[in-house]
């Protein structure tokens, strides 16, 4: 538990007053305190402020930041101030920067801009790290640690090219197992020397930044370096913790975000925490998947929401406003699924480059008096009247989705059979059929023990790693469902094929064979003829992207191709293993398809919605010392009647009761917790 210093819903943000004259932070002062905001998060892009050079350190602004803060009842989130390296490391250490994917040099400029490798950003970033810790260890203010800021990109410079000799080297241990993982003999690739392998980018393997001619090389390159990055931040995790063991450490991830493998990252990490910036076309259901992930990494423990916008972003192409009551609403959707703070990118909006058009709680008028501040203060009112009672609640799902980089990464960059298969629309799609219909479903890794589930859905499930085949059918076995699809058990962890017929190791717990994958064109589609219409099921649904051509080996066949050469052949299977099943699905089916399916296994089992809502409504549970919270949320534009028959609710946002029929404003969410 976190929150022992300060517990409630943590309210805040990232807070720059280095960009700011002094005279300025009392304003700030007082205007958190009307907005309820207390905590800010200090000194991630500072590090020019705190190292003008290489040997001066000039932390005097910051203890009078923190000073004013604890004065003003304000915590501190400290960064360590790592994101962008000082102007003047870079003149003088080159090493610092990086080299993109075209092998071209950088200079100065932007932020994340470090190579991870660099032995300069290393030496400096930790240091830095351990003098923030001890000057500030028993200060007052400090609430938790900030490390670094969205770490992310690859480097190819020459740093990284040795220190991946080095990881391969620990990883393989010879080169001709090395060799063997890579398959090198294609080609001609055979490796004599560690010396003479290079990394792979446009100058060597690379067709694009997406496809590679070796993917085991690429996929390696991807996974070394998550590792170098992740290196970076256990440097400064590890000069952190020794002064301080009790405050707790993070770094803000960023949800599905391709180039880290987080549940590798999540072990390192105290609290997960990320950051929220839907695009404007981005579907609510995406969202919660990225919340769903982010409470996954850690095993269902509450994770941080460290920054949304209040309002507007300004890096897209269009920067719309945040409607009336969107920003509460978004940041209840985040509390819903398992957050256990509400923070916004920026407290105080800047004056120059590029984020000066990115909302801020603060806006450039200065004062209180606008729609955005006047929403963040409702919002913060709210918080605090809700104290601790939230804190630490769990969510409970019957249903996982597994969710893999690796099998990600492989996915995207194999070369065939489809350049439109992308492993998280494929996830998604599963996950919106649960979240449209307020199922509970937990994002989990291949390292998360099954036990406790009841249906488990591996869309695309490309890579099978060693004993996780073993590790489902024993899921099965003891009367688990198990659902994957098409392209499915096709490699281990090196991308090489497992031979023998697809799916692979997977194939006796599916009983079938993928004899052969037909890619459908963009305009083209086939369909799944129910042999025998499940309950509540269409004869016929649309399917397409990519049609698996299977072979029944035990399986029983509830579906198949309408179409092509291949009509008549199984679309959809079942295969009874133990006490449990094992669907396959052939190919990615249409939203129809998924929500009436999902809903008949999920029914199967007993497993139904938190709540049954009109669409739109999105409906959580949190429980916490076995009480239950229920959340409704109204992403609608218009108000919607929600049935909740003779059940009586208490709802902790205004203390009403609610029984019956009720009407949900548009935008408006209800904590809703049983009375009787
Ligand atoms: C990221 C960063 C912030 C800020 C916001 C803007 O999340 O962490 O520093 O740039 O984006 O949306
Ligand atoms: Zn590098």
């Amino acid at each position: 538990m976190i929150h022992s210093k300060l517990p409630k819903i943590w309210y805040g943000g990232d807070y720059n007053p280095d960009q700011w004259p002094k005279e300025v932070w009392d304003e700030d002062m007082r205007l958190f305190n009307v907005a309820g905001i207390d905590v800010a998060t200090v000194g991630v892009f500072s590090w020019p402020a705190l190292q003008p050079d290489e040997i001066t350190y000039t932390f005097e602004w910051l203890d009078e930041v923190l000073d004013k803060m604890a004065a003003n009842g304000v915590y501190a989130c400290l960064a360590t101030a790592t994101a962008a390296v000082p102007a003047w490391m870079a003149k003088r250490y080159p090493d610092v920067l990086r080299v993109d994917f075209e092998g071209r040099k950088r200079k100065y400029g932007g932020r994340h801009n470090f190579c991870p490798n660099s032995p300069t950003f290393r030496l400096y970033a930790a240091r830095l790290a351990g003098k923030l810790a001890e000057r500030y260890k028993d200060h007052p203010a400090l609430l938790l640690w900030h490390i670094n800021n969205e770490y992310g990109g690859h480097c190819y410079c020459e740093y990284c090219e040795k220190a991946f000799r080095v990881w391969l080297k620990s990883r393989y241990g010879t080169l001709p197992a090395l060799n063997k993982a890579w398959n090198t003999s294609f080609w001609g690739h055979t490796f004599y020397d560690w010396d003479e392998i290079v990394l792979p980018n446009l100058l060597s393997e690379h067709i694009n930044n997406e496809k590679t001619t070796f993917q085991g090389i690429t996929l390696d390159y991807y996974r070394f370096q998550s590792d170098s990055l992740l290196e970076c931040y256990k440097a400064e995790y590890r000069e952190i913790k020794a002064a301080t063991p009790n405050i707790q450490i993070t770094t803000n991830l960023m949800g599905t975000f391709k180039p880290l493998d987080y549940f590798k990252w999540a072990e390192h990490m105290d609290i997960v925490s990320w950051d929220n910036y839907p695009r404007f076309n981005t579907p609510m259901s995406l969202v919660a998947l990225r919340h769903d992930l982010m409470r996954g990494l850690k095993h269902g423990a509450p994770f941080m929401l460290m920054e949304q916008t209040p309002s507007q972003q300004n890096w897209q192409a269009y920067n719309s406003l945040k409607r009336p009551g969107v920003m509460r609403l978004w940041s209840y959707q985040a509390v819903a699924r398992g957050a256990d703070t509400v923070m916004f990118f920026q407290l105080r909006r800047s004056i120059g480059a590029c984020e000066k058009y990115h909302g801020a709680v603060i806006e450039h008028v200065g004062h209180e008096h606008t729609r955005v501040f006047r929403e963040c203060a409702e919002l913060g009112r709210e918080l605090n009247q809700l104290g601790d009672s939230l804190l630490d609640a769990r969510t409970e799902a019957k249903v996982a989705i597994v969710f893999d980089w690796d099998n990600w990464w492989a996915i995207e960059m194999s070369s065939g059979p489809s350049i439109d298969l992308k492993y998280v629309d494929e996830v998604h799609k599963y996950y919106e059929a649960l979240y449209s219909q307020n199922i509970a479903v937990d994002l989990i890794g291949v390292d998360t023990p099954l036990d406790g589930y009841e249906i488990v859905l591996a869309p695309v499930l490309y890579m099978v790693k060693p004993g996780y085949a073993d590790r489902l059918k024993a899921f099965v076995e003891r009367g688990g469902t198990f659902l994957t699809t098409f392209f499915s058990g096709i490699v281990n962890e090196t991308d090489l094929v497992s031979l023998g017929g697809y799916p692979g190791e997977l194939r006796p717990l599916l009983g079938i064979w993928a004899e052969e994958i037909d890619a459908l064109f963009p305009h083209m589609s086939n369909q799944i003829v129910m042999n025998q219409p499940l309950e509540g099921m269409k004869e016929t649904y649309n399917c397409g992207l990519l049609c698996d051509l299977i072979h029944s080996e035990g399986a029983e066949v509830l579906a198949v191709y309408g179409s092509d050469f291949y009509q008549g052949m199984p679309a959809l299977t079942r295969n009874r293993y133990g006490q449990g099943e094992a669907w396959y699905v052939a190919s990615s089916p249409d939203a129809d398809f998924l929500n009436d399916f999902v809903w008949q296994i999920c029914a199967a089992r007993g497993i139904e919605p938190v709540l049954s809502t009109p669409a739109g409504v999105e409906v959580t549970r949190r429980a916490k010392d076995g009480i239950p919270y229920l959340f409704v949320m109204n992403h609608n534009d218009t108000a919607v009647q929600i049935e909740l028959e003779t059940t009586s609710y208490l709802n902790v946002l205004n203390d009403k009761h609610y029984t019956g029929t009720m009407a949900l404003a548009a935008k408006d969410v209800w904590i809703l917790f049983q009375v009787q």
